[in-house]
C-alpha cells in the first residue's frame, strides 16, 4: 500500500460513440420531480453525508461508509487498495464500499471518483494514452472522443463511476508543473477537445455500462497563476491568477460553456486564486457565474483539501488545533473554512481525511442558521441528479463491476487506439536530408538517452503513482526502444546505451530525452534545459560521427540549446504512454506525421511565460509540424 498524500507537507469491441451527446443544459434535472421527493426524507446528517468525500486512504473505520451515508469516496493520486493495485483489487474495494453505502436506510449508492486522467492510470496492466499535451497536437476531436471513452470503458471495468477529467485548463506559463494536463495554450483548442473528452467519458447516455461521469477541472484560471505566488511548492501551482475579467474570461473559461454544452456533471474548482480570492470560496465564480450565468446543473466538487486554504492557517501555534485523528495540525477556523465554501456554492467537499469533522461542522452550521437549508438541499439535489442520471438511483445501471468490461480492459483492441493517437500526437520538428522516415533495413542503429527503454518515463505523471515515477511501471506497455527492435527487420543490429557510448560504425543515432516523471506542486522548475545528461548523449553520437534524430519525451517545451542544432531530425513525442510503437510507427513510415505544436516552443527561459514570446521568435511556433 502506498501512503496517503499529505497535502499538509509541502506543502473500450470499441463501442466509440459517434454522435454528440443530445444533452441540452436541462437534460440533468430530468428527474428533479423524484429528486425532490427523495430529499424530502432525508434527515440532516443523511444530506450532509452525500455531500462528503472521504480518500480511500484515510477512512478511519469502513462502516463510517454505512453510519455516516457517505455520498462519495475518492482514491487520490497513490490511494490504492490495500491489497494491491490490480483489476481485481481495485474491483473488490468499490464492491465493498458500494455495498456498504447500499445498507443505508435509504440505499442511495456512493459514487467512487478517480484521477483516470489518461486512461484508468492507477490500475495495474490499464492502457495508458498520451497526457493532454500531446492528444492537443492531434488536433483530432474524434480520436480524443475515442481515447475518452475507452478511459471510461476501463473505469467501469472496476465499477468506478466517476473520473475527475477532463482538465480544461490553459496554460501560459510551461514552467508550471501540470502544463500537460493542458490540450494546449489555445483556448479555443481547449475548448473543442475538452468537449469531446466529456462526450467520450459520458457518452450519449449516462446510465450506460460504458459512461463515466466527467468532471470539467479546474475552475477557473489553473493555468494563468502568476509566477511566485504559489501557495504550495513551486512557483505557479495553487497560485494567484491575476487578470481582469474580460482576460479571465477569454483565456481561462473557454472549456467551461463547451463542457456544459456536451454535458459534463460535475465540475472542480480550482486550488488556485482570481485576483487574491480563492476560486474554492468565490460565491461571484461558483454561483453567479458557473451555475447561474452558464447554466450548470450538475454538482461541483472541491479539489483535494482546498476548502482548507480558504482561511489563512493562523500563525500562532497557540491559535491552531490539532484535531483530527491522524493528528495534522488543522486551522482553528475551518468550520469557517466550510462555511464560506459551501455559502459560495460547493456541492460536495474533497475533505480528505478529517471527514468526521467536517460533518459534525456543516451540521452545526446549519442548526446555527449559518448556512442555510436551503443551500444544502440544492448541493443534495445536484448531486443526486447525477446520480440518477448515471442510473445508479433506478436500478438501470448495475453497482458492480461488469465482467464483460472486465475482458477488454488493457485489451489490444484498446491499445490500438492508444498507439493511433501517440502517433498522430508526434510533431516533427526537423527533418534534414530527410532523415526520416528511417529504413527498416538500416545496417545497425544505435538508441541513447535514458527515456529510450523506460515505460515510467515515456508515461509521466499520473501514472501508477501520483507523480510518476522511472522503471517499469506497469504490465503490458512497449518502451521506445523494445518498439524500433519490433519495427525493424531481422538483420539490423540495434544497439543501446544510455550515454551514448560504444556507437562508433552505426549507420543512425536515435537519442530519446526527456524528462523525469512529475505532477502537481512538485513539477513546477524555474529552468526547463535538457539534461546535461542528455545533451552529452546527443553530443557523443555527433561525436562518433553519426546522423541523429533526437526524440523529446517531456511534459511541456524544453530549452534544447544547441541540441536544436546538433540533431539531424527532431521529434516532440510529449508522455505517449504505454504504446511505444505508435511513436516507431511514424519513426519508421508505417503512418505520417500529422501532429502540429499545441504550444509554442521557446528557444530561451527569457521568452517564458508565453505571453513574452513572439511567434516569430519561437524556436517553433504554435501549430508548428512537418510533414512527410
Ligand atoms: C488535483 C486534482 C485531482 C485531485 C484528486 C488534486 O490535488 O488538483 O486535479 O483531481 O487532487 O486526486
Amino acid at each position: 500500500p502506498r501512503p496517503l498524500r499529505h497535502r499538509s507537507l509541502a506543502l473500450a469491441a470499441l463501442l466509440v460513440p459517434s454522435l454528440a451527446i443530445a444533452a441540452s443544459p436541462s437534460w440533468l434535472s430530468a428527474n428533479d420531480p423524484q429528486i425532490r421527493e427523495l430529499v424530502g426524507k432525508m434527515t440532516l446528517a443523511e444530506k450532509v453525508g452525500q455531500m462528503t468525500q472521504p480518500d480511500l486512504g484515510a477512512i478511519k473505520d469502513f462502516n463510517d461508509i454505512k453510519n455516516l451515508h457517505l455520498g462519495s469516496v475518492l482514491s487520490g493520486g497513490g490511494s490504492d487498495p490495500k491489497n494491491g493495485n490490480t483489476l481485481a483489487d481495485w474491483s473488490k474495494i468499490y464492491q465493498d464500499c458500494q455495498n456498504l453505502a447500499l445498507q443505508t436506510r435509504l440505499a442511495i449508492p456512493l459514487l467512487y471518483g478517480i484521477d483516470a486522467v489518461h486512461g484508468h492510470n492507477n490500475v495495474l496492466g490499464a492502457v495508458i494514452f498520451p497526457h493532454n499535451i500531446g492528444l492537443g497536437c492531434t488536433r483530432n476531436p474524434d480520436l480524443v472522443e475515442k481515447v475518452s471513452h475507452i478511459t471510461a470503458l476501463e473505469v467501469r471495468a472496476t465499477g468506478i463511476q466517476w473520473a475527475f477529467a477532463p482538465c480544461v485548463t490553459v496554460p501560459h506559463d510551461i514552467r508550471w508543473g501540470r502544463t500537460y494536463e493542458g490540450f494546449s495554450e489555445d483556448p479555443a483548442l481547449v475548448a473543442s477537445l475538452g468537449a469531446a473528452a466529456v462526450r467520450g467519458l459520458q457518452g450519449t447516455d449516462l446510465s450506460s455500462k460504458t459512461a463515466a461521469v466527467g468532471c470539467a477541472k479546474h475552475f477557473i484560471g489553473d493555468g494563468g497563476t502568476t509566477y511566485g505566488t504559489a501557495t504550495q511548492d513551486g512557483w505557479l501551482d495553487q497560485g494567484d491568477t491575476r487578470l481582469d475579467e474580460a482576460t479571465l474570461r477569454a483565456i481561462h473559461m473557454a472549456g467551461y460553456p463547451a463542457a456544459i454544452k456536451a454535458g459534463v456533471a460535475t465540475i472542480m474548482p480550482s486550488y488556485s486564486s482570481w485576483n487574491g480570492v480563492k476560486c474554492s470560496g468565490s460565491k461571484y465564480l461558483l454561483t453567479d457565474v458557473l451555475k447561474n450565468e452558464l447554466g450548470f446543473e450538475g454538482f461541483l466538487i472541491s479539489d483535494y483539501n482546498a476548502i482548507d486554504q480558504l482561511v489563512a492557517p493562523a500563525k500562532d501555534a497557540a491559535a491552531v488545533v490539532s484535531s483530527n485523528a491522524a493528528g495534522q495540525v488543522t486551522p482553528a477556523d475551518y468550520k469557517k473554512c466550510i462555511e464560506i465554501s459551501i455559502n459560495a456554492g460547493m456541492d460536495m467537499v474533497m475533505v480528505t481525511d478529517r471527514y468526521r469533522e467536517f460533518i459534525s461542522s456543516l451540521q452545526q452550521l446549519v442548526t446555527e442558521g449559518k448556512v442555510p437549508v436551503s443551500r444544502i438541499d440544492d448541493a443534495v439535489t445536484r448531486i443526486l441528479r447525477v446520480k440518477f442520471a448515471s442510473g445508479m438511483l433506478n436500478g438501470k445501471t448495475a453497482l458492480a463491476p461488469d465482467p464483460e468490461l472486465q475482458k477488454m480492459f488493457g485489451s489490444s483492441e484498446h491499445r490500438a487506439i492508444a498507439r493511433q493517437a501517440v502517433t498522430e500526437s508526434l510533431v516533427l520538428l526537423k527533418n534534414e536530408k530527410q532523415l526520416l522516415p528511417i529504413s527498416k533495413s538500416t545496417r545497425h542503429i544505435h538508441v541513447a538517452g535514458r527515456s529510450a527503454d523506460d515505460l515510467g518515463i515515456q508515461c509521466g505523471g499520473w501514472t501508477i503513482d501520483w507523480q510518476g515515477k522511472p522503471g517499469d511501471i506497469t504490465p503490458g506497455g512497449t518502451t521506445i526502444l523494445a518498439a524500433i527492435r519490433k519495427s525493424v527487420s531481422t538483420e539490423t543490429k540495434v544497439t543501446f546505451s544510455k550515454d551514448g557510448s560504444e556507437a562508433a560504425g552505426a549507420d543512425l543515432g536515435i537519442v530519446v530525452v526527456g524528462e523525469e516523471p512529475y505532477a502537481e506542486m512538485k513539477g513546477d522548475r524555474s529552468e526547463l534545459s535538457l539534461s546535461k545528461e542528455d545533451a552529452e548523449a546527443v553530443r557523443s553520437l555527433k561525436t562518433a560521427g553519426l546522423k541523429v534524430l533526437v526524440v523529446v519525451i517531456s511534459g511541456r517545451p524544453l530549452i534544447l540549446g544547441d541540441v536544436a542544432d546538433q540533431a539531424d531530425a527532431l521529434v516532440a513525442a510529449w508522455l505517449p504512454g504505454t504504446e511505444g510503437q505508435g511513436v516507431t510507427d511514424a519513426l519508421f513510415g508505417t503512418s505520417p506525421f500529422t501532429g502540429k505544436l499545441s504550444f509554442s516552443w521557446p528557444r530561451s527561459m527569457a521568452q517564458i511565460p508565453l505571453s513574452n514570446l513572439k511567434a516569430n521568435e519561437a524556436l517553433f511556433p504554435l501549430g508548428f509540424g512537418l510533414r512527410f
